[in-house]
């Protein structure tokens, strides 16, 4: 009995763990709910006021119409629910697409009907939300939309419904995945080929397959235009993707690519202007990397916003130990904790400040602040204390927020150990290294730094072991090669 309440207790506990969102949910303010509200209930009338048109109206047709309001306005809620359980940091602007596109979807329904099939529809919308908001929201929304769509005047072929959703299931799935335009323009081709082949075989041969006043099923020459249709309707929104992801704030695997090119002005400025930094930066990505690929966290993300945690150091970049090369450090001459601690806060501001400027993703911009999170600038505050300044130990403090994130939470303690590792003996042991580590990151968990990122002790320990082993690799390539005298190999 004792055994069963145990493993009981043991399922309770990884369920709620399961509950915990990896990212603190952003709140969606009242204004914002009104309106995703006023649209869910502009969808259900669409999709159901035909319903009502019936005469004579008696209290069968009223009773099926409210099945079918209430039906597409529940539906309307699961998809937003699904939407923010995989994107808890999603914002009511992304909310407000998803649902836009399903009205849009469920207008053009009403419209084109008798004359169009859904694929053009339904498949190019999957395609932006897969790309933006993932697949599991995509899938969500697909159902929602294909299973709304028969519409009762209108009777469809069951096997196009069927080519329908496997082919807005594999753009769907693909779609979260996809890494590059390229690619995306290979899925904009073989798809339309792909529902043109599958509709050849099941509709193709069927006897009925020519267009009546009554039913909606197509002819072999209406395959080729439809299948020909959603291709350009794909490309077209492949070419309105960007537009997307600046309106609504998307962040597309393509897009993090793009920006974590390091030809990028801001990335080139930092490399020339501040190599210092820019060495400590790409160190950072190689730790933070290894990390979030052990925890499974979004590993693109990380790169990305590692690449932009320390741009705001462009505003100073002598005032930075590792850009100082040897010469005189500009703390010593300024002599003042308080301003000097001022200096450091900057990089933080003044990264925001690029980040507005260069229009980077609030998603990216996030790793600015948080990657310092509240954390006290210890150098300064002691040589203030030896200074006998009667001061708080918050001014000497980083103004935060802390982590709100697994990915900004690796970033931090990869940036707490990236000088600690750098600076160790070569022949230091695997121990020593790990017992560097583990010091700095219990020092962060000690000042309540990883509080609201949601890491778990053993993802913590995982983190520490990918930082080791990043170690082991620097270290193996500060390990001098022997060369022959002849140099004969190389
Ligand atoms: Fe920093
Ligand atoms: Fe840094």
């Amino acid at each position: 009995m004792q055994n069963i309440t145990t493993t009981f207790k043991k399922f309770f506990y990884l369920w709620r763990r399961s509950q915990v969102p990896v990212k603190q949910p952003t709140k969606i303010s009242r204004i914002d709910n009104l309106i995703i509200f006023l649209v869910c209930i502009l969808i259900s009338i669409i999709s159901s006021y035909k319903l009502l048109l019936i005469s004579p109206l008696s209290f069968t047709v009223i009773f099926s119409w409210l099945l079918t309001f209430t039906e597409i306005l529940i539906s309307s809620g699961i998809l937003i629910l699904i939407s923010k359980k995989e994107n808890p940091t999603i914002s009511s602007r992304q909310i407000i697409l998803i649902i836009s596109l399903l009205l849009t979807v469920q207008s053009a329904k009403l419209a084109l009907a008798s004359t169009i099939s859904p694929l053009s529809i339904i498949i190019p919308p999957a395609l932006i939300i897969s790309q933006g908001m993932g697949s599991i929201t995509a899938l969500t929304w697909v159902s929602i939309a294909t299973l709304s769509w028969p519409d009762p005047a209108v009777a469809i072929n069951n096997n196009l419904i069927f080519n329908l959703l496997v082919c807005a299931s594999v753009v769907s799935l693909l779609g979260g995945r996809i890494r590059s335009r390229a690619q995306l323009l290979q899925l904009s081709i073989f798809v339309p080929i792909g529902s043109f082949l599958c509709q050849w075989i099941l509709i193709g041969k069927d006897k009925i397959s020519v267009i009546n006043e009554q039913s909606f099923v197509l002819s072999k020459e209406d395959i080729f235009s439809d299948s020909l249709l959603l291709a350009i309707v794909m490309l077209f929104t492949i070419l309105f993707i960007p537009i997307f992801e600046s309106i609504f704030g998307l962040l597309t695997k393509a897009r993090l690519l793009e920006l974590a090119d390091k030809e990028k002005p801001l990335i080139r400025r930092l490399s020339l202007e501040a190599p210092g930094t820019f060495e400590h930066t790409l160190l950072i990505c190689g730790l933070a990397e290894e990390a979030s690929r052990m925890i499974g966290g979004d590993i693109d993300l990380i790169k990305t916003g590692a690449l932009y945690h320390d741009v705001g150091k462009l505003h100073a970049p002598n005032w930075f130990i590792e850009n100082q090369n040897g010469s005189k450090n500009p703390h010593d001459e300024l002599d003042d904790p308080i301003k000097s601690a001022a200096v450091l806060q900057a990089h933080v501001d003044e990264g925001l400040k690029f980040a507005r400027k260069n229009r980077l993703p609030k998603l990216i911009a996030n790793f600015i602040p948080e990657h310092q999170g509240t954390l006290k600038m210890g150098y300064f505050f002691q040589k203030a204390k030896e200074k006998h300044l009667d001061i708080n130990e918050n001014y000497f403090r980083y103004k935060g927020p802390i982590p709100q994130s697994k990915e900004t939470a690796i970033l931090m303690l990869a940036d707490g150990c990236e000088a600690a590792l750098r600076a160790m003996n070569i022949d230091a042991s695997d121990k020593e290294a790990l017992e560097t580590i583990s010091n700095i990151i219990y020092s962060r968990e000690k000042d309540g730094q990883l509080d609201d990122c949601n890491l778990s002790k053993g993802e913590i320990f995982l983190i520490k072991r990918a930082f080791l082993n990043v170690w082991k690799r620097i270290r193996h390539r500060r390990i001098q090669y022997p060369t022959s005298k002849n140099n004969t190999f190389s």
